[in-house]
């Protein structure tokens, strides 16, 4: 299988990259630092993957992304599978006051990536095969005072998604929501960890599942589901007064 990994530094998409080069894959992975890509390249080599080219690059670039894309498939052949993980949190309180960091987080989580999947698709789809999967967030789900600003950019994305994977649908091409939860990674390293972090493995294991089975939504672990339809269910007018 071929597999493009864009944002292929985060832990998130290491733990599924794993699970797949064990599988023999063949990958292109994509990100922002050489040293890293790198130190991937070789842990997933280790792990069985058949053949790992890297791209360094600045993801929320999208001037580059048509050429990388094509760059990409004539090193290791068409994609089957893409996996878009990059993404920051940005500081909430900072984008409340500062639009810049606000269109940053925006053009990172969103914008962008509608930017990789505007081409993908339409590569997918002459051929009439391949899986966009792609990391959203159950902040999208809902917006809350501590985090609004990447919650929109997620919601936004999960909107997206749901959409292409409606156009998608008729051409014979998949498109995998993933939603996590809490995740213990360098994103999340300030956050005071609870009950509800797992680590990236788990992730990792929850999306090649996902995938297999070729789901549309996946809301990793599982719990998250339920937790996130009562919270979607209380009404708006109790919501702006709870503190969260
Ligand atoms: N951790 C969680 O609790 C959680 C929950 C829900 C959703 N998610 C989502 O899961 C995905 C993976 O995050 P993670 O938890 O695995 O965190 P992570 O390990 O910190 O990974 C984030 C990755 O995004 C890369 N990145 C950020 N901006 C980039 C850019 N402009 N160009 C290229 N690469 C860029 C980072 O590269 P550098 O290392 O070079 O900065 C890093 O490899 C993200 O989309 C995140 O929003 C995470």
């Amino acid at each position: 299988m071929k597999i493009a990994v864009f944002g292929a530094t985060s832990a998130i998409a290491q733990a599924a990259c794993r699970i797949w080069a064990g599988r023999g894959a063949e990958f292109l992975l994509a990100g922002r630092s050489a040293d890293r890509l790198e130190a991937v390249k070789g842990d997933l080599t280790v792990h069985g993957a058949q053949t790992v080219v890297v791209c360094c690059c600045d993801l929320s670039d999208t001037s580059r992304h048509a050429e990388i894309i094509e760059q990409g498939e004539r090193a290791i052949g068409p994609f089957d599978l893409v996996l878009i993980a990059y993404g920051t949190l940005p500081d909430q309180a900072l984008a409340e006051t500062d639009f810049l960091q606000a269109q940053n987080a925006i053009n990172t989580n969103f914008l962008s990536v509608v930017s990789l999947l505007t081409e993908l698709a339409k590569r997918m789809e002459t051929r009439h095969s391949g899986t966009l999967a792609v990391i959203s967030s159950v902040a999208g789900d809902r917006g809350r005072q501590s985090n609004y600003v990447y919650g929109a950019a997620k919601g936004g994305l999960s909107i997206y998604l749901a959409g292409l994977r409606n156009r998608l649908f008729h051409k014979g091409v998949k498109v995998l929501t993933i939603k996590p939860g809490f995740v213990d990674t360098p994103m999340t390293a300030a956050i005071k960890k609870g009950p509800l972090f797992v680590k990236p493995a788990v992730l990792g294991a929850g999306i090649v599942r996902a995938v297999d089975r070729g789901s549309d939504v996946a809301y990793l672990p599982w719990f998250w589901m339920p937790i996130m339809w009562i919270i979607r269910s209380i009404p708006e007018g109790v919501f702006k007064r709870m503190r969260l």
